[in-house]
């Protein structure tokens, strides 16, 4: 099921009235690879993956329902809105945000999703001890994270997170592998004591 929020103001309920375990928040699924197999490997965890592009978010949800997975969740929506307002509060356990549009150009560099305001948005969603999964074939992109993250003591590093989804794949993280590119990833965990 495709849930459109996209310019909506209310307050999206993931899995309302069933269960309200906090999710696994797919940022900008694309063609869905890593969301469904996440879906399909954990069918107890509530997963979310969200995307603009409602084609995409089509195809996603005939994969999803040929492999009859009932704890998967499709919303056509901005992320960034996601995380600043459509999501409830401490609604998800970790947020995976793979091969994000990188906006190479120098004049493009304001587009990026993740900066400081992105970043200090997401604790709103993330439970405690929730975390926050990033990957890019973009080098500076990556560094950029990096220097991002270290100025903010409530996130800390904690590449141990994501050892359940290592072998997990995105698609576009394919398509990089078999061109010869590197697709590092990190995880951090959200600590509002810090
Ligand atoms: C480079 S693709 C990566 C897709 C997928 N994560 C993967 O690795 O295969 C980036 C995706 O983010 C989506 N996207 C871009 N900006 C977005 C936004 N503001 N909110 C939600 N999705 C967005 C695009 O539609 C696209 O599907």
């Amino acid at each position: 099921m495709i849930h459109i929020l996209t310019g909506t103001y209310a307050v999206f309920r993931p899995g309302e009235g069933r269960d309200p375990a906090p999710a696994e928040l797919d940022l900008g699924c694309g063609k869905g690879r890593f969301t469904l197999d996440l879906a399909a490997r954990y069918p107890d965890r509530r997963v979310l993956g969200a995307d603009v592009m409602i084609g995409r978010l089509r195809k996603v949800a005939r994969k999803a329902e040929n492999r009859g997975l009932g704890n998967l969740e499709l919303l056509r929506a901005d992320n960034l809105d996601l995380v600043a307002f459509q999501l409830p509060p401490a609604s998800v356990r970790r947020a995976h945000l793979l091969c994000p549009d990188p906006w190479p150009k120098e004049r493009h560099r304001d587009k990026r999703l993740v900066n400081t305001d992105f970043l200090c948005r997401l604790r709103r969603v993330l439970v405690p001890g929730g975390v926050l999964h990033l990957a890019t074939d973009h080098d500076p992109y990556f560094a950029d994270w990096q220097r991002l993250l270290a100025a903010l003591p409530f996130f800390v590093r904690d590449d141990s997170a994501i050892a359940d989804v290592a072998d997990l794949q995105t698609d576009f993280e394919l398509l990089w592998l078999k061109q010869g590119k590197t697709v590092p990833h990190m995880a951090f965990r959200y600590q509002p004591e810090a």
